[in-house]
């Protein structure tokens, strides 16, 4: 579906029929990490809407919104597949019609990690993700755990803003070496591909370390940093241990941590995390 006025009364008369209907959105380009999201939410609901909807507020001047990749086609046979109900893909006017001038801003969550470093980011995040919501008017709405600092923004608006969406997480969907799928790893080179394992490689240091009693941030970062290392075409933007709700840093482990990181293999930037739990 295209539009906005189709999916809503769809999703209307599915509610009104009894149906609990979810959503999840997507920038397409799925991958089996998608997918498990889409089940999540079968396994939850009646009803379930996935949008692919590459948005174009939440990309800086210089990121690769022009050549993200686009398989509409083969994305919608995979979520065929997976047994989703319907797929919203709008224009980006049905999204931003003319006039449009709303932004989201979700403040103290979205200064430290990627919000650092991907200014204004994450308020089109929260700005797409509230018109979804709004649209659709869903029951749940899925998002995945290897955006971290995503979903904790997208709890805080649909909290601050009283939608009454239940937000649902799913867990990281890896590769087999480790590396978290993402629709920008088919931008790395076959040698880049090969080391970017170091990226889960060293998270996995990180847990193994604080399961042997380790609590102090330095030492993990030291220990990550080492691992990362290894792999000589990586570079670490940054690497921060956090509060998985409100994104403070945590200097020491004491409550469960959020160590999230960012990585440059050449051109591509890849992003990760795993949760400490002391
Ligand atoms: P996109 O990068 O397409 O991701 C859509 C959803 O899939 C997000 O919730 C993301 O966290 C989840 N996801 C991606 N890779 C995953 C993996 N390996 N395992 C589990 N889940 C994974 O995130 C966006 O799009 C956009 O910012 C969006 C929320 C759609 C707003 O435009």
């Amino acid at each position: 579906m295209r539009t906005a006025a189709q999916v809503g009364k769809l999703a209307e008369r599915w509610r009104r029929a009894g149906m609990r209907v979810g959503l999840v959105p997507t920038m397409g380009a799925l991958h089996k990490g998608h997918l498990s999201l889409v089940s999540l939410a079968l396994g939850e609901t009646d009803r379930v809407i996935v949008s692919i909807f590459v948005n174009p507020s939440q990309f800086g001047p210089g990121e690769d919104l022009s050549s993200y990749p686009g398989i509409f086609d083969e994305d919608l046979m995979k979520l065929e597949e997976a047994g989703a109900h319907c797929v919203f893909s709008p224009s980006v006017d049905e999204i931003y019609p003319d006039g449009f001038s709303t932004s989201i801003n979700v403040s103290g969550l979205t200064e430290t990690l990627c919000g650092k470093y991907r200014p204004g980011h994450f308020d089109g995040v929260a700005t797409v993700c509230a018109v979804l919501f709004s649209i659709v008017r869903p029951d749940i709405a899925v998002f995945g755990r290897k955006d971290a600092q995503q979903l904790a923004v997208i709890r805080r608006m649909n909290d601050d803003l009283r939608f009454g969406v239940e937000i649902l997480a799913g867990e990281i969907i890896r590769e087999s070496d480790g590396l978290a799928m993402s629709s920008r790893n088919s931008y790395l080179s076959p040698g880049e591909r090969v080391q970017a394992s170091a990226i889960y490689n060293g998270l996995s240091r990180a847990a193994e370390l604080v399961s042997e009693g380790e609590r102090d941030d330095v030492r993990i970062y030291d220990a990550v940093r080492e691992v990362i290392g290894k792999a000589p075409l990586a570079t670490i933007q940054y690497l921060e241990l956090v509060d998985p709700d409100t994104m403070k840093p945590l200097s020491k482990l004491t409550t469960p941590g959020l160590l999230a990181v960012a990585v440059y293999f050449g051109h591509t930037r890849l992003i990760d995390n795993v949760i400490l739990k002391p």
